[in-house]
């Protein structure tokens, strides 16, 4: 696959239209990832779903998404020809995920990215992907049901995160995301309670880069395969951060709700780094902080 620039719009932050990813694309993003789909359509939480905390934020929208076969109709419609769109799907097992690849699959788009790693709904995500034989599983049956590229897209949440991604790059996996958010718990001190509907959710944002960069170095010392990082960038400075740490492309997700339109400028930025450094090429950056 064929990036113009290392820079993604990260799945789910703009919910589920398809408009944003485009968008992305037209504001410069190298590739853009749609919000995760699943088999069923599915109303998400109720309010409230995002909570501001310091650095960051914390949501529990509970995976809204119009379902496998509506979100077919339309990937149809647009007219995604040789468009560098990430269609992001997830699943309570092997079977859920292969049923909702083979409806998606006929459409024009550019590769999977694999949610197994939302923390915040039951049946799915960290449930799922926490286990390196069901990782393994879902892989391997994805694998076998599209011929377009295939990344995991990793939980910071669990300490198997080698032993995980281990399972995926065995089972076929064509590269790694990580990582999704980290498992929160905001309070509201005026409603003496859970600050979410759903008491648990997910934290992203600036905050969580030291932790994202950590679950990136980690993965790079041990896989080959190509690496995403996303958590907290928002600069072309925090994409360095990643390309150093072994990532080869970079996902902005919390930081393009202040302001999308941010691409262009981070590969400006990255370019001229590269140029002030003298690094001939950005794979020449890559993993760099590793002894
Ligand atoms: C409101 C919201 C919705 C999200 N929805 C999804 C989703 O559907 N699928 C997914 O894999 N990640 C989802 N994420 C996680 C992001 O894609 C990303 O992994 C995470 O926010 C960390 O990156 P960031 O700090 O740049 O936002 C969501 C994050 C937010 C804030």
């Amino acid at each position: 696959m064929h990036l113009h620039n290392p820079t993604m719009l990260a799945s789910g932050v703009h919910g589920s239209s398809l408009e944003k990813v485009i968008q992305a694309l037209r504001v410069g993003a190298g590739a853009a990832v749609t919000k995760s789909i699943g088999l069923e359509p599915r109303e998400g939480y109720p309010e409230p779903t995002l909570v501001d905390v310091e650095g960051g934020l914390v949501n529990a929208a509970g995976l809204p998404n119009p379902g496998a076969e509506e979100f077919a109709e339309r990937l149809a419609q647009i007219n995604g020809k040789g468009l560098p769109i990430f269609v992001s799907v997830f699943g309570g097992d092997e079977k859920e995920f292969e049923r909702v690849v083979r409806i998606l699959d006929g459409n024009d788009f550019a590769a999977y990215e694999l949610n197994l790693s939302c923390p915040h709904v039951s049946g799915v995500g960290t449930e799922v992907g926490h286990l390196p034989e069901e990782v393994s599983r879902v892989t391997r049956v994805v694998k076998t049901a599209t011929d377009k590229p295939v990344f995991a897209k990793l939980s910071p949440n669990t300490e198997r995160l080698v032993e995980v991604a281990r399972a995926a790059v065995d089972a076929g996996a064509d590269g790694l995301t990580a990582i999704n958010t980290v498992r929160s718990f905001p309070i509201d001190v005026e409603k003496a309670g859970p600050a979410l509907s759903n008491g648990f959710g997910g934290l992203s944002g600036a905050a969580i880069r030291p932790i994202a960069l950590r679950c990136v170095y980690e993965l790079r010392e041990q896989f080959d395969v190509p690496i995403v990082g996303c958590g907290g960038a928002a600069t072309w400075e925090d994409a360095v951060q990643f390309f150093l740490a072994g990532a080869n492309m970079v996902q902005f997700g919390t930081s393009t709700i202040k302001k999308f339109d941010r691409f262009n400028d981070v590969n400006l930025g990255i370019i001229s780094y590269l140029e002030r450094k003298g690094f001939a090429k950005l794979e020449d950056l890559v993993g760099k902080a590793h002894a």
